[in-house]
């Protein structure tokens, strides 16, 4: 029989509940959302269980976290399905408190992230990194978590929370996990919802830029222009699609590599039809002729992601 998880919607609950898990000696992995969960989700979970004796998962739509015409109002909630979907990867315990709990009078206090948060989504997005830190500082701090589990889908938000964590010394493990992603490739996002009929056919295209400039890298080519030029170019040919940026660029800082000599992470971001769309792959360019003996230059490695 599947057990369901218990649902707190009160901070005060959860610190209790989870104050005395800690004290049995109990470790706790933790897993933030926002709730309309789907597999990737569920990834996230499914190693959370495997490595911590009480997994908790937060469902909270922050509204810290949006811009004012971005789709709070809109953003899509189902409790009752997310509750199953927990239930079906062994999760203990759901946090789901309302706004109010949250931020029970303005929110006087935030969290800036800097620079890394004003590049990339933080340009379509200002304040929306604030927002994500501020949010998870909270969530850490009630929650008390040994490691925390983030997709690498969102991979700027893995950085600046790996950041968040080293800066602000909380006591618990990141954890970045792959991106699961539907049969065509598209990576999977509560946001393809918005997504209908054509549209949802055009949004491959991301992940096709993707893969066109990974396999470039794995042909040779080295130079950061020529891997953005062909990204753009085949989000450009989807007529349904509106670029909004195609970037090769050094993992650890997200600063534009000008050369691809060491792994970069390739991103994109579009607009299809409703819903903005973001994606990204971790490519590693093979060693160069003669550094190793045997190697080919098609043996460029695509770590999934
Ligand atoms: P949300 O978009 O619900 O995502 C919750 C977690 O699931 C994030 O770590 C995200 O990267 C991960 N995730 C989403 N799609 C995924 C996929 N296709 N494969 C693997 N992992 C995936 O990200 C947020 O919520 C919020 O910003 C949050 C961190 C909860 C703060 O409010």
């Amino acid at each position: 029989m599947t057990m369901f998880p218990r649902v707190v919607e009160r901070i005060a609950e959860l610190r209790e509940m989870l104050d005395a898990e800690r004290a049995n000696g109990r470790r706790v992995g933790f897993v933030p959302t926002m709730g309309s969960l789907h597999a990737g989700h569920a990834s996230l979970m499914h190693r959370a269980r495997a490595e911590n004796d009480v997994v908790l998962v937060s469902i909270f739509v922050n509204p810290l976290q949006f811009g004012p015409k971005e789709d709070f109002a809109a953003y899509p909630r189902d409790l009752d399905r997310d509750l199953e979907v927990c239930a079906g990867e062994g999760v203990d315990i759901v946090f789901h408190p309302d706004v109010d709990e949250m931020y029970p009078e303005p929110n006087r206090v935030t969290v800036a992230v800097g620079e890394i948060g004003s590049i990339l989504e933080g340009r379509t997005r200002p304040g929306h990194f604030d927002g994500v830190a501020t949010v998870v500082s909270k969530l850490f701090n009630i929650a008390g978590p040994c490691r925390a589990y983030f997709g690498q889908k969102d991979a700027q938000q893995l950085v600046v929370i790996e950041r968040l964590a080293l800066a602000l010394d909380f006591p618990v493990e990141v954890v970045g996990c792959p991106t699961v992603r539907e049969p065509d490739g598209l990576a999977m996002s509560s946001r393809n919802v918005y997504l209908e009929g054509a549209d949802r056919r055009a949004a491959a295209a991301l992940k096709a830029a993707l893969d066109s400039g990974a396999l470039l890298i794995a042909d040779g080519e080295r130079s950061g222009a020529k891997v953005r030029e062909v990204m753009a170019a085949r989000i450009d040919a989807e007529p349904r699609a509106t670029l909004d940026y195609a970037v090769c660029v050094d993992p650890e800082d997200l600063v534009e590599a000008a050369e691809v000599d060491g792994p970069v992470l390739l991103a994109v971001a579009a607009r299809v039809g409703k819903a903005r769309l973001i994606d990204n792959m971790n490519v590693s360019p093979a060693p160069s002729r003669g550094a190793r003996t045997g190697t080919s230059r098609s043996e460029a490695s695509i770590t999934k992601g």
